[in-house]
């Protein structure tokens, strides 16, 4: 491998496991585009792929590019469910299995029909910050609204105790971070370690009331749901729901505090969508190209390849920088600047291909309808601070807190 570096002699700043390229990536993706645009990455010992085409090419190309081994990279020994892959994991054609099941259940008709629910837990959550701040004041953004919203959220669509929301937001974050486990110490890790059973007993304790007795939600829906004369079992199941807790909750959480964290910067984007609400879904389009909140996916090669006459041999790492594929200068005009009126097209937030995000209506849906009430209810709603502290993770981007100043209508 080392060989295939130095006959390339190309020396770069990227490394993911360094913060300060984490918080601020996007000068180091422009360097990699320019420079190298397929890059061994040492400290990941895998290849980083930045250029747009090279990243939709191989997102389509799951033969080559397998995707079997991202749970178990992600979350190593903390799997709650190691004993299956869920579809995130798996290749076709075993993904299509269980991907036709969940497509069910996430057709715009079906997640459509949720419209007026969201609404009302966007206004729930606007209730309790008012009635334990006041009508003005200082709040953590991320604390009192985007953490919590698209947590009740996905608990209402799977089926879970709305009630213990806090604690599967606490899970859910846990284990994301277990990608980062070789850097923390054992009381990190056994925190990670207890989540993890927490959320295997929880979602077993639901599977099996939902058997002894279905309700109308998605649990009970994959318990009964038959493709091809097949069942799904009781593990598959449970990886199934907790996906969808996992791939629900962290992302949209990220999107709505990446959202103003950035509008605090566009005083024109800001007052456009406060003046006119339709406005809403292009800005969001154009914020998950600039700054959306999956960075990063997985791959690993099944065969000897070629990425851009970069040579990469068989069971290899490729990580795939979809961050930096939303601001190829050969994909977007202007590609580094926030244009929100833009309507980009073909962004590379939600993947492509066969994973492409099965969540992607539903969270744009969240998001236009936290926004329209947030500015609804709120006359101001603005960061206090110059700088957003952001999360250290390489793959799922958002920042950590986000204290605001808010005042209500
Ligand atoms: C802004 C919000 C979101 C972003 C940026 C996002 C991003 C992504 C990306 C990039 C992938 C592709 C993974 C791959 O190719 O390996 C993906 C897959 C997935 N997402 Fe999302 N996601 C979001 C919201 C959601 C929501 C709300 C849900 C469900 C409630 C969800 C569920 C899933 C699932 C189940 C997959 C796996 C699909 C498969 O393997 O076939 N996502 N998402």
């Amino acid at each position: 491998m080392n060989e295939i570096v130095k006959e390339r002699g190309v020396e770069t700043s990227y490394d993911p496991l360094n913060p300060e390229v984490t918080s601020r990536p996007y000068p180091h993706y422009a360097e990699l585009r320019a420079k190298a645009p397929v890059q061994w990455v040492e400290s990941m010992q895998g290849f980083v792929i930045s250029k747009w085409d090279d990243v939709q090419a191989i997102l389509t190309n799951g033969k080559i590019f397998s995707s079997a081994q991202f749970w178990p990279e992600l979350l190593g020994e903390y799997d709650p469910v190691p004993e299956v892959q869920p579809m995130i994991s798996l290749d076709p054609p075993h993904h299509m299995k269980t991907r036709k099941l969940a497509n069910k259940a996430f057709v715009p008709s079906r997640v459509g029909a949720l419209n007026d629910k969201i609404y009302d837990t966007a206004n729930q959550l606007i209730d309790d910050i008012i009635e334990r701040h006041g009508n003005e004041g200082n709040i953590d953004f991320v604390w009192e609204f985007s953490a919590l919203f698209p947590v009740s959220v996905v608990a209402e669509v799977i089926g879970v105790d709305l009630a213990r929301r806090v604690e599967f937001k606490h899970w859910v974050d846990d284990l994301l971070s277990a990608g980062n486990r070789a850097s923390y110490g054992p009381e990190r890790l056994a925190e990670i370690e207890k989540s993890s059973k927490s959320i295997r007993e929880y979602f077993e304790q639901v599977y099996e009331a939902r058997l002894a007795e279905p309700k109308d939600d998605l649990i009970s829906g994959f318990i009964a749901a038959e493709v091809k004369g097949e069942r799904l079992s009781k593990s598959e199941v449970l990886n199934l729901a907790i996906l969808l807790l996992i791939g629900g909750v962290e992302t949209t959480t990220n999107l709505l505090g990446i959202t103003f964290a950035h509008l605090k910067n566009h005083p024109e984007a800001y007052a456009a969508i406060r003046e006119d609400h339709a406005k809403i879904p292009m800005m969001l389009e154009e914020m998950l190209r600039f700054d959306g909140p999956v960075q990063m996916l997985f791959r690993h090669t099944t065969e000897d390849t070629e990425v851009r006459g970069v040579s990469i041999p068989e069971n290899t790492l490729v990580m795939l920088l979809l961050g930096s594929a939303n601001h190829d200068e050969d994909a977007f005009e202007d590609s580094e600047s926030f244009i929100y009126d833009r309507a980009p097209s073909e962004i590379m937030s939600f993947g492509q291909g066969p994973h492409f995000c099965l969540g992607s209506y539903l969270s744009r849906m969240e998001a236009k309808a936290a926004l329209e009430t947030l500015l609804t209810r709120f006359s101001e709603l603005m960061p206090t601070e110059e700088n957003v502290t952001w999360s250290d993770s390489y793959f799922a981007r958002g920042p950590k807190t986000l204290p605001v100043k808010f005042k209500v209508r």
